[in-house]
């Protein structure tokens, strides 16, 4: 725990007024080019996590580079929530507000079958409105919504207050 507290520091980048002034945006691709850390933090987060989980709903983009390998590891189903016009067939698509700017998110149809227990994942929650319109899409399929759960949480923006009723974890938070 130590360590992973540690790869907080090491591992996350700061980029002062990216993409937009006033926010101090977390960069996660130092973590994403480290196999050994990755894999560390991938387990510490696992231990985090609900059990018996079927399936990983994450959010394009980076929700999908940490979504899969915990899918993978959990032995879990991972289904893809992406931004509009990416997806065949006929897809439901839910709007929100992120922290710089607005945008469409969509899932496939029959993604996930009714009472599955599913978890939401994302790599960051900073106003929540991601993970809100995540989970209201993944709440057509009548599922067993057992968590929400994040590698980072920007504690000061508020998002968890967008989820309420449901189990969150995360991995780091910063204030
Ligand atoms: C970022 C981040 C989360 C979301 C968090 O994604 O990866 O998905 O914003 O913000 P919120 O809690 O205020 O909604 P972004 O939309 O920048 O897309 P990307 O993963 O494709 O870079
Ligand atoms: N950092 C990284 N990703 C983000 C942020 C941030 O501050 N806000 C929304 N997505």
């Amino acid at each position: 725990v130590e360590e992973i507290r540690a790869l907080r520091t090491s591992h996350i980048a700061e980029y002062p007024d990216f993409p937009v002034p006033g926010v101090l945006f977390r960069d996660i691709t130092p973590l994403l080019r480290d196999h050994a850390a990755l894999r560390a933090v991938i387990r510490h987060w696992i231990s985090l996590l609900p059990g018996d989980i079927e399936y990983v709903v994450g959010t394009e983009a980076r929700g999908f580079v940490l979504g899969a390998p915990l899918a993978y590891e959990l032995g879990a189903g991972f289904i893809p929530v992406r931004k509009a016009g990416k997806l065949p067939g006929t897809p439901a698509s839910v709007s929100y507000d992120l922290e710089y700017g607005s945008a469409v998110v969509e899932i496939a149809e029959g993604s996930l079958p009714a009472g599955a227990r599913t978890l939401v994942i994302d790599d960051l929650l900073a106003t929540g409105g991601t993970a809100a319109a995540t989970v209201e899409l993944v709440r057509q399929f009548d599922v067993d919504l057992v968590g929400a759960s994040f590698l980072i949480e920007l504690e000061g923006l508020g998002g968890r207050d967008k989820l309420p009723d449901i189990p969150l974890s995360v991995v780091w938070s910063f204030p």
